[in-house]
C-alpha cells in the first residue's frame, strides 16, 4: 500500500496542491490577498484543497455547530453500515482531519485516512499521530487494485471534481466482495422539510458561518454544492455505472443526509 504522510517533502500531492495555489483561480472563485478562498461549483481541485486548508483548524467544531449536533448521529450510522472488523483494511477517502475515521479505528480495523488537503491532514496528524495519514487525490488514488475490505467517504464525494471517476477509483482499490459506504448531504424527501432546509442552507447558514468559521465563503460553497448534488436515485445509478453491485441507500434526518452502499 502506498503511503505518503503529510511530512513527506516529495509527495506529489504536496506539489500539486501547493504549486496549484499560485495558479490563476478558476471561474467564479473570489480571491483575497492573492489566496483562493472559495471553490466555484465547477470545483477546481486546487481551489477545493485550498479552501479546506483554510478551514482545517476549526473544521470539526464548525461542523458540529452548523449541523445542530446531527453529525454525531450520522457518523454512528456510517460506522454501522461499514461494520469494520478487527484487522480489516478500511480506506476513509476525503478523511480531512480523520474524525470520520475514528469509529473504524475503534472497531480494531486498520484505517487509512486519505485526503488531498495538506492543511486538513496536518491538523489530523497532530490529533491522531499514530494514524497512517495519506496524501492522495480521490480521482487517482495512490493504492494498488483490490487493497481494501471496505472503502468509505463522508461528506467528501460532493467536493471531488469528477464524481464518476472517484467512484471508479474507489471500486478499483476495493477487494472483490468488499463494500463501499458513501455518506453525503442529499435531498429531504418530505416537501415541507425540503423547503425549511433549503431556507436554512441559503439564508441561516451563511450568517451563522460568518460567526463560527474562519472562512465563511466555504459555507456558501457548501450550501450551493448541496443544492446542485444528485438526488438519492441518481447517485445510486452512478454507483452502478462505476461497477458497484447491490446498490442501496438509506435516508438520515429525513434525507438531509443519505447513506449509499454497494458491493464489488
Ligand atoms: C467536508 S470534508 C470531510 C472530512 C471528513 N470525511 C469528515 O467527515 O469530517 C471534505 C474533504 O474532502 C477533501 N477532498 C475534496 N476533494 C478531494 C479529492 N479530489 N481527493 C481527496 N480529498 C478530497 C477535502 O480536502 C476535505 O478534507
Amino acid at each position: 500500500m502506498a503511503r505518503a504522510t503529510t511530512t513527506h517533502a516529495h509527495s506529489p500531492t504536496r506539489r500539486r496542491a501547493h504549486g496549484a495555489r499560485a495558479a490563476v483561480p478558476g471561474r467564479g472563485a473570489p480571491c483575497h490577498n492573492g489566496q483562493v478562498t472559495r471553490a466555484s461549483l465547477d470545483k477546481q481541485p486546487h481551489e477545493v484543497a485550498s479552501m479546506f486548508d483554510d478551514v482545517a483548524e476549526k473544521y470539526d467544531l464548525t461542523n458540529d455547530v452548523l449541523s445542530l449536533g446531527q453529525t454525531r448521529l450520522w457518523r454512528k450510522a456510517v460506522a454501522a453500515a461499514v461494520d469494520a472488523r478487527p484487522a480489516q483494511k478500511i480506506l476513509d477517502l476525503a478523511a480531512g482531519t480523520a474524525t470520520s475515521s475514528q469509529p473504524f479505528a475503534q472497531a480494531g480495523a486498520y484505517v487509512v485516512p486519505c485526503d488531498f488537503s495538506l492543511g486538513m491532514l496536518r491538523v489530523g496528524k497532530q490529533r491522531h499521530p499514530w494514524m497512517p495519514f495519506t496524501a492522495g487525490d480521490g480521482m487517482k488514488l495512490p493504492f494498488k487494485d483490490d487493497t481494501f475490505d471496505a472503502v468509505t467517504i463522508s461528506f467528501g464525494l460532493r467536493n471531488i471534481q469528477d464524481t464518476d471517476r472517484a467512484l471508479r477509483e474507489l471500486y478499483r482499490v476495493t477487494k472483490p466482495g468488499g463494500r463501499v459506504v458513501i455518506c453525503e448531504f442529499s435531498h429531504p424527501t418530505w416537501a415541507p422539510l425540503r423547503t425549511v432546509y433549503t431556507e436554512y442552507l441559503m439564508r441561516a447558514l451563511p450568517p451563522v458561518a460568518r460567526k463560527v468559521s474562519s472562512n465563511p465563503d466555504a459555507y456558501v460553497y457548501l450550501a450551493e454544492s448541496i443544492r446542485a448534488w444528485p438526488t438519492q436515485p441518481e447517485l445510486a445509478a452512478r454507483l452502478k455505472g462505476a461497477g458497484w453491485r447491490k446498490v442501496a441507500w438509506r435516508n438520515l434526518t429525513g434525507g438531509i443526509v443519505a447513506l449509499h452502499r454497494g458491493v464489488k
